[in-house]
């Protein structure tokens, strides 16, 4: 087969494999078998540059930075919706539909009931079957135009799905919840909503359409992102929502790739070739196009089963790994949605009815501190367990000293509990009017809870360390973390066996697990000779693993997944960050002084030294990838010094020093006579006037974006 022909099997194929796993959520080979087709087209497309496609699958990993987003204008514009809170508001507005269009009070009318996603929404614009234009909504009328972010997100299909070259396939049926046995899923409910036609289908692909939808950041993901900036001591999200809009406004596509961003589609606005004839027919038409289409969707007869259904929601909202504010309740019928328009910016035809935010109270029954792989120690609240968006709260993190004074939780305060919009359990704060004055403050031990050495909190930093190497917390904490699915995967060693090992005296650190024996194994309680064997074969495949998971394994203070991903890349191999200096390590785009005065730290002592040389012993050799060159260096900053200080408007700091390096430039801290240029942004610190004393050259936002070519 010639390389061409081959290269647009993969990519069919691959897309194929996107599709069923994005939008029917049936996926039909494993994740590695998937890795091992997307190698191999890349090695391809490498081998065969005059075939390269910007609509390839492998396309997906973000491109140069940009300096500001464009405007886009969409061509029909995105609205917004009315509540209901109760009830009665939601009949309300049944009754308002049904007095503009003519009816009587006792007809039923059918609705859609879509899950209302609380994430960010977006409008995708596809011309002639391909990916034109990611947007944000903006005011409705003009949005951002964030087509490289969209191009990252995995859900999203580049190009559009050829409807006559596959057979229509139906979304799954009967997954996920909802209580009402025998209501039809919206994706294939045409039959119910209009039984006298036949179902509409897709003959071909529109020539334009703008697919309306929302992105959003799941749960399990939401908690690894946030994990992740905690150890770079980078400020955590607050809830899932902020974290997706976030990374959807990324500056740095490189950056929004990183985050797996999810995608549900709920609507369209302009379109040519796409005639739907109810809005269950129009989704289900989109997910035939390649779109995921949320399986929770539902039609229903009248509205009463929709506040039903509601309730349900209501209630079994934290069962969901995603966020959801409340139903998008909307008329079914589009000839229906035609006659009633629109007010001002809504469609009279569609109402989010909106669940109550939820809070709880609960005792405060006392205040703990856990100690991770890092040592970092956390103050966690212990609650009287309290029911919150239908999941059964007992622990809430406290994150750090500062948060507990600043809330001003005291052990034995009533507290107000949230996780709406959280993941995580929050304490929002104490209900101080409770009190009795038996409650007490709460202070950070100042020893560390499991080894009782003395615990560290550095200048500058909010997080206390336990910084004794033998810490049997921190040292379990460790090889758990070595061995999880972040790190090198080795299956079989989560906490309870890692804990009973180390009583045993079998584990004093992660490399001990590679001179594990199978008698040593079947001498413990609950390990037979068959789970022996499984465990030292799950330990024989970790030998070779790639550079950035091993890293992370490592538990490097600051070191989290992306960490280890820009210094695997960055270095290519273990042995040359190991000899590497801080500022060596700090000229990596998003590495930042700490972080690499941290991993330099971390490679100095004597201690990591013998780890890796117990391992290496035993036959661990992490695999190297290719060092990618640092880009295109800038005459304007290659070997200068930028210091930054105020805010930037178009970027975060972080973003600021990745462009500054990736040009081939330096960052510090503070200002001195060898800066070249200070990047003065709005409320400026002291450094500005040092670089004013100093003569040190002054220049604003403009005019650094001015130098970056933009
Ligand atoms: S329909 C004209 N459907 O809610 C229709 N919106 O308050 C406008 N949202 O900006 C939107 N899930 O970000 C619709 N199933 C859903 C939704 C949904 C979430 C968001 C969307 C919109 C906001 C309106």
């Amino acid at each position: 087969m010639d390389p061409n022909e081959q290269i647009d099997n993969l990519r069919r194929e691959i897309e194929r494999h996107n599709y069923l796993y994005h939008v029917l959520d049936r996926p039909e080979i494993s994740d590695a078998e998937y890795d091992r087709l997307f190698r191999r087209l890349l090695e391809l497309e490498a081998a065969h540059p005059e075939y390269a496609d910007p609509n390839s699958p492998t396309q997906k990993v973000g491109a140069s930075p940009v300096a500001a987003f464009e405007r886009h204008t969409h061509i029909v514009p995105m609205l917004s919706l009315g509540n209901a809170f109760t009830r009665e508001e939601l009949y309300e507005f049944d009754a308002r539909v049904k007095r503009q269009l003519d009816l009587p009070l006792d007809a039923a009318i059918e609705y859609t009931a879509e899950p209302k996603m609380d994430g960010l929404a977006i409008s995708l614009t596809y011309r002639d079957g391909v990916l034109e234009v990611g947007a944000t909504r903006g005011d409705g009328a003009v949005g951002e135009n964030i087509t490289q972010n969209v191009r990252t997100i995995r859900a999203i299909p580049l190009r559009l799905r050829q409807p006559e070259q596959h057979p229509p396939l139906v979304p799954p049926s009967g997954r996920g919840g909802g209580p009402e046995e025998g209501t039809q899923q919206l994706a294939d409910s045409a039959s119910l909503s209009t039984p006298s036609k036949r179902r509409m289908q897709l003959h071909s692909t529109p020539e334009l359409i703008e697919v309306r939808g929302e992105v959003y950041m799941r749960h399990s993901e939401f908690e690894r992102v946030n994990r992740d900036r905690a150890e770079r001591g980078e400020p955590t999200f607050a809830n899932p929502r902020n974290a997706a809009a976030g990374s959807v406004r990324q500056l740095d596509p490189k950056i929004t790739a990183t985050r797996r961003l999810a995608f549900f589609t709920y609507g369209w606005g302009a379109a040519e070739g796409f005639a739907p004839d109810t809005h269950a027919n129009a989704l289900a038409m989109l997910s035939e196009l390649g779109f995921p289409v949320n399986s929770l969707n539902r039609v229903f007869p009248n509205i009463f089963e929709v506040a039903d259904h509601k309730d349900y929601w209501e209630a079994h909202r934290g069962e969901l790994d995603y966020d959801i504010d409340g139903i998008v309740v909307k008329v079914n019928s589009l000839a229906y949605q035609r006659d009633l328009g629109f007010v001002s910016r809504a469609p009279r035809w569609a109402i989010a009815f909106k669940f109550a935010a939820e809070t709880a109270r609960t005792k405060l029954r006392n205040i703990m501190v856990s100690v991770g792989a890092t040592g970092q120690m956390t103050p966690y609240a212990v609650l009287e367990p309290v029911v919150v968006s239908g999941a059964r709260v007992g622990l809430a993190t406290l994150h750090n000293e500062d948060e507990v004074r600043r809330k001003d939780v005291r052990i034995g305060d009533t507290v107000i509990v949230r996780r709406a919009g959280e993941v995580i359990p929050e304490v929002i704060g104490p209900v101080p009017d409770l009190r009795d004055g038996t409650e007490i403050e709460f202070v950070m031990p100042s020893n560390c809870p499991e080894c009782d050495q003395l615990a560290v909190r550095r200048e500058g930093e909010a997080a206390t360390y336990c910084v004794n190497p033998h810490c049997p917390a921190k040292v379990g904490m460790r090889i758990i973390r070595y061995a999880s699915r972040g790190g090198l995967d080795i299956e079989g060693f989560g906490e309870k066996r890692v804990f009973q090992l180390m009583e045993a005296g079998l584990l004093l650190d992660a490399a001990d697990l590679y001179y594990l024996t199978r008698e040593q194994l079947i001498m413990q309680e609950r390990v037979g000779e068959k789970l022996a064997d499984l465990l030292l074969a799950a330990v024989e495949e970790a030998k070779h693993p790639p550079l950035a998971r091993f890293l992370f394994g490592l538990g490097i203070r600051h070191v989290g997944e992306s960490v280890a991903d820009l210094l695997a890349h960055g270095f290519g191999d273990l042995d040359r960050l190991m000899a590497a200096q801080v500022d060596e390590i700090a000229a990596i785009p998003g590495i930042g002084p700490e972080i690499a005065q941290s991993v330099y730290e971390f490679f100095q002592e004597e201690a990591t030294h013998d780890l890796i040389t117990k391992m290496r012993a035993a036959g661990v050799e992490p695999e190297g990838v290719e060092a990618e060159p640092v880009l295109e260096a800038k005459p304007e900053f290659e070997g200068k010094t930028f210091v930054l200080t105020g805010t930037l408007e178009s970027m975060s700091r972080d973003q600021a020093e990745a462009m500054i390096k990736s040009y081939g430039g330096k960052t510090a801290s503070s200002v001195s006579k060898k800066t070249s240029f200070v990047i003065v942004g709005a409320d400026p610190g002291s450094k500005y006037r040092k670089a004013q004393e100093l003569g040190v050259t002054i220049i604003d936002e403009q005019q650094f974006l001015g130098m970056l070519g933009e």
